[in-house]
């Protein structure tokens, strides 16, 4: 099947041929003499286009120069696409209003990132049994991954009762998280990150009791390997979708990435994504896998620690669109009536190729109260 490398609209007729092309990206059809420094070690695949400039402490906003270079001229086409709906950390916002949401947006795809409740409640219940239902009635697929906040109990106190706390919420979830098994539907697989990441703090193994204890995981390398596992165990050509808790390293080091540090415990501004997710995403591109998507939560849009700044919540990186969900919370009161976040991400029909990264703001009755457009590959990648 035909793939299209974003950046500069070549068609590639095979999957390992658009890895190269990714690799590749953005300046073959320009003169090497043109090409800035940064520019010629994009082409030759030693720099990724979101690490232009390892960026210095900015504000909330990203400037020109700093943005990640992602740029088309190929324009795709609107009228067939493949709908996937993010919840991102949910912190106890999902009610009945969630659902309805979701059942009048009617996405192919529904994802969760994780984080879903505050100590002992029950909302992994809730979205295991609404996951369910969703691929009921929908036909589509609902994915779910766990975040820190389901095992941060058992990481303060490791207690019995807690312990059983997590594995229940595992069992519950065990159906549609991608991280036990690789899931697929309409030729497209999602593959699950590490589950109850904190992110790659220190030296990238942080919380290493909950691992150990819940995934049998002694180390970074074997997190590496259960990774590899999955995306080998994927169905074969079919688009990966990464689904992860903690979003993956390399997306920048400075405060205000993705998944920069706003916490306290490590150096402000060092880059705690998961180094194995990181590893996973350039296996399956290593083996000529198409990796469109990439999808996480954790580093919350607001950051902590006073910074009153916004984070940047989209980076693309050879080609793949890495999106931040973490917008808390995500139900907000607006004009006397509840509105819930999601992120819409439009895909070409094959899933192959993010078309637009939208942050939506939805009532109950489907009414969008406002929206803002993060990337759309017709309008040159991402907006800025
Ligand atoms: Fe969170």
């Amino acid at each position: 099947m035909a793939g299209i490398d974003n950046s500069n609209g070549v068609r590639v007729r095979n999957k390992a041929n658009r890895n190269k092309a990714n690799q590749n990206k953005g300046t073959s059809n320009i003169p090497v003499q043109e090409l800035s420094e940064i520019e010629r070690q994009i082409a030759r695949g030693v720099a990724f286009p979101s690490r232009v400039e390892e960026k210095q402490e900015t504000s909330g906003n990203i400037s020109s120069e700093t943005r990640p270079i992602h740029k088309t001229s190929k324009q795709v086409d609107v009228d067939s696409e493949f709908r996937v709906l993010v919840a991102g950390d949910v912190h106890g916002y999902w009610d009945e209003s969630s659902e309805a949401a979701v059942r009048k947006l009617k996405p192919h795809f529904l994802l969760f990132v994780g984080d879903y409740g505050e100590r002992h409640d029950t909302k992994v219940w809730e979205i295991a049994r609404f996951c369910g239902e969703f691929e009921k009635e929908q036909h589509g697929m609902a994915c779910a991954t766990l975040g820190n906040g389901e095992a941060k109990m058992y990481a303060a106190q490791r207690t019995p009762s807690n312990a059983l706390y997590v594995r229940e919420q595992l069992q519950k979830l065990r159906p549609f998280n991608p991280s036990e098994k690789p899931r697929s539907c309409r030729g497209i697989s999602v593959v699950g990150g590490r589950p109850f990441s904190w992110g790659g703090g220190g030296n990238g193994w942080y919380n290493k009791r909950v691992f150990q204890q819940f995934l049998n995981l002694s180390s970074l390398n074997e997190a590496k390997d259960a990774i590899r596992a999955r995306i080998n165990a994927a169905p074969p050509n079919e688009p990966i979708i990464f689904l992860a808790h903690a979003g993956p390293s390399g997306l920048g080091n400075y405060v205000a990435a993705p998944c920069g540090n706003d916490f306290h415990e490590y150096p402000r501004g060092y880059d705690a994504g998961d180094r194995d997710l990181r590893d996973g995403i350039e296996y399956a591109r290593s083996i000529g896998r198409c990796v469109p998507l990439v999808v996480f939560g954790h580093f919350h849009e607001a950051m902590k620690r006073g910074d009153r700044r916004w984070r940047q919540l989209i980076a693309v990186d050879c080609g793949t669109v890495h999106v931040n969900a973490a917008v808390v919370p995500r139900i907000r009161r607006k004009q006397e009536r509840n509105e819930q976040h999601f992120v819409d991400v439009r895909c070409s029909q094959d899933g192959e190729i993010v078309k637009t990264v939208k942050h939506i703001w939805i009532s109950h009755d489907g009414r969008v109260g406002e929206q803002k457009c993060l990337y759309d590959v017709n309008r040159g990648g991402i907006i800025s």
